[in-house]
């Protein structure tokens, strides 16, 4: 970074992802977080997958926020949370000698848990969606939201209650009812009852001392004017209601989701995160997918394989139409380009400024919606630029681009409207700068 206290800011600051998520968020949490006084995750649950190259090494993570490296961390109520995966990342932590309890990390109590069923359900459930399944991630993220939004399934709280045993009785009874009717008998015990609670009894006990009311916390921080770091996960176009649906999570990975989260609608600045070319991971439409040679150049210079499931990501080149709607529909205000190195090398890079639909040309900010029923039907406009032969990797500052690349972000900027507030140019942390 050029200019390290450049990176402050006063109050709250959200990152999340302009896209279809995996955008590199982990890494500008990471170079955020110091200069943050609290850090919260507040969307989706062990379906993230944010990876993190420091001085410690690499690690990936699916629950903890990537904050946990500087300063204190919060998972909001809006996560939903595997308390399986999330004593193996703690313990993955301990290990490698980071510091993680009731100092460093809050767990609140109003979180909805994923349990064994809701991972069963989302199977069953992508198996009935028959040929065109959403390719979810299998982490029972979808079935967990549908429970909280029916208003049953198991809170973290529950865990405390003096019948909590009735109470997880009366539940695992209704769930194994319910998956042998959905496997249309084929389940006959679908779970152990026993392993269950087991695993239930130790997570509540090694998770107690960080199992506190957030809200207070956070209030409190925003009142006194602390520096608060919103940690998204996934991507804007992948938010349940104004995402490319059905293609989507169950969250709401914006701005809006954050404040519906905490209860916190003053935010300075949202820096949302996009590759400087498209990838998406999962079924759904994706108008500038490229199946050819340079499409395979993309996936494997930009080593584009899921953290969470290890799929080969689908990649292509920018999309400044999804890519502008997501930032507008994030509450983004501004943007950090991110893997800038991945397209060195190449002799032309495009970008795409208009979908055809229907016969009709739809620039930048003129489409309807990006759901399905459209984006599925669209071809691409492109606008074609020079590429760069010098390597990006190297670039401290914009002035240290290769001319070519230069032209590249600055068109961007235009194209999405927003100013590019940070470019990264490799997965270290010092592989970044400022603009
Ligand atoms: P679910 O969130 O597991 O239900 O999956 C729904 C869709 O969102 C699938 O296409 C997933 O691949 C995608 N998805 C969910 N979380 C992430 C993420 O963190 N990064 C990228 N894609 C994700
Ligand atoms: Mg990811």
């Amino acid at each position: 970074m050029s200019n390290s206290s450049s990176l402050k800011w006063n109050g709250t600051s959200l990152v999340l992802d302009a896209a279809w998520g995996d955008n590199g968020k982990g890494k500008i949490v990471d170079y955020l977080s110091p200069h943050a006084d609290l850090v919260i995750r507040w969307a989706g649950g062990p379906n993230a997958g944010h990876t993190v190259h420091n001085k410690r090494g690499e690690f990936k993570f699916h629950l903890i926020p990537s904050g946990i490296f500087n300063t204190k961390c919060i998972l909001a109520d809006t996560v939903v949370v595997d308390l399986d995966i999330l004593i193996y990342e703690i313990d993955e932590l301990l290990s490698r000698g980071i510091p993680v309890s009731s100092k460093n990390l809050l767990i609140s109590p109003d979180i909805t848990m994923i349990l064994d069923w809701h991972k069963k359900r989302d199977a069953l459930t992508e198996v009935a969606r028959g040929e065109k399944p959403i390719g979810t991630t299998r982490r029972g993220i979808g079935p967990a939201y549908a429970d909280r939004t029916e208003r049953i399934g198991l809170q973290i709280h529950h865990l405390f209650e003096k019948n909590f045993e009735k109470r997880f009785k009366k539940e695992f009874d209704w769930q194994t009812r319910l998956t042998q009717l959905m496997s249309a008998g084929v389940e006959k015990k679908p779970y152990d009852y026993d392993d269950m609670l087991r695993r239930l009894k130790v997570a509540r006990k090694r998770l107690k001392p960080m199992i506190q009311e957030v809200l207070p916390v956070i209030w409190k921080a925003h009142k006194e004017g602390k520096r608060i770091l919103g940690e998204g996960a996934q991507g804007a176009l992948l938010d349940i209601d104004l995402g490319t649906a059905p293609y989507v999570t169950s969250s709401h990975p914006t701005r809006a989701g954050f404040s519906a989260a905490t209860g916190v609608y003053k935010i300075n600045h949202v820096y949302a995160a996009s590759r400087a070319y498209t990838a998406r991971v999962g079924s759904g439409p994706f108008p500038t997918e490229l199946t050819d040679a340079i499409g395979d150049h993309l996936v494997e210079v930009g080593h584009e394989y899921g953290t969470t499931t290890g799929r080969r990501r689908r990649c292509g080149w920018f999309d400044a139409v999804a890519t502008y709607y997501g930032a507008h529909i994030a509450g983004a205000t501004e943007i950090a380009i991110t893997k800038l190195d991945v397209l060195d090398g190449l002799d032309e890079v495009k970008i795409c400024v208009g979908y055809i639909f229907e016969g009709k040309k739809y620039g930048i900010g003129k489409i309807p919606t990006i759901k399905n029923r459209f984006l599925d039907h669209v071809k691409p406009i492109y606008k074609t630029m020079n590429g760069w032969s010098g390597s990006t990797k190297e670039a401290r500052a914009f002035k240290d681009l290769p001319k070519n690349a230069q032209k590249y972000i600055l068109e961007l900027q235009k194209l999405l409207d927003k100013k590019i507030r940070f470019v990264s140019v490799g997965p270290k942390r010092e592989e970044m700068f400022s603009m």
